[in-house]
């Protein structure tokens, strides 16, 4: 199945009150255990000195629950929709008047425009996450572009995704399975995500061509891929 690009920012009011009433914890707890695992087995520690950014921030589901984790550390998160920006500090001021997520804030900036970002310095970003994000960007070319701009040498990348099934049949199936949980709206929008995925030779090249020895990319499962390591 060849890949279909969708639009990078969701900015529909509907569109972003669906996706804000769907569950997606268990593969977001998923990426968090894998951060902690790689931060662990590599006997890094974090401190208040560190920042993590979570670009494609979205209503803030991974922002949170990465301020949870490391409650000492500053974590931003950053969308270019202001619907999802909207939401997320909604959710977070919420949750700050019983002293949670104290470390978090958000950004509205478009990644496109990265290089007129003035609201934080790439050598202060320990961590660079992302989920759900790179299937959103036109060209791999760009997300590759954008993580090398904001990382350090030291910044390490976590970046979790869907991947594009092999068939029509495939992509199919799994709008069906989704149809049966969610409203029709995510399901469709889940629908045109997958045809927009990248598969892991997609992104295996290009960490050749660029010559990132130190990038990654592991399947997670059959649906989800993860680019991580150093750029
Ligand atoms: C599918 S959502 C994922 C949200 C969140 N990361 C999560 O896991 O729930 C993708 C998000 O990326 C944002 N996005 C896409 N392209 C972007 C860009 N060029 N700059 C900033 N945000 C972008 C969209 O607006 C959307 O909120």
């Amino acid at each position: 199945m060849d890949r279909e690009p969708e639009p990078e920012l969701m900015n529909k009011k509907s569109q972003v009150k669906a996706y804000c009433a769907a569950d997606f914890s268990l593969g977001e707890e998923n990426l968090i255990k894998f951060i902690s695992n790689y931060l662990d087995i590599n006997n890094i520690k974090l401190t208040r000195n560190d920042l993590i950014l979570d670009l494609g921030c979205g209503p803030g589901n991974i922002s949170e629950k990465l301020s949870e984790r490391w409650p000492d550390v500053n974590v931003l998160g950053i969308d270019g929709s202001q619907e999802m920006i909207r939401e997320a500090e909604s959710r977070m001021f919420k949750n700050k008047i019983m002293n949670k997520y104290r470390n978090l804030n958000y950004l509205c900036s478009d990644i496109r425009k990265i290089s007129s970002l003035k609201n934080f310095s790439r050598n202060e970003i320990t961590l660079l996450v992302s989920n759900s994000f790179i299937h959103h960007i036109n060209d791999i070319d760009n997300f590759f572009k954008f993580i090398i701009t904001l990382s350090n040498k030291e910044t390490i990348n976590f970046h979790k995704d869907l991947i594009r099934p092999k068939d029509e049949e495939t992509a199919l199936k799994l709008k069906d399975k989704c149809s049966q949980k969610y409203s029709a709206i995510l399901t469709n929008d889940y629908y045109a995500s997958l045809k927009a995925s990248y598969r892991k030779n997609e992104v295996q090249k290009k960490i050749l061509d660029l010559n990132l020895n130190s990038m990654n990319v592991v399947e997670e499962s059959e649906e989800y891929l993860i680019v991580y390591g150093k750029v």
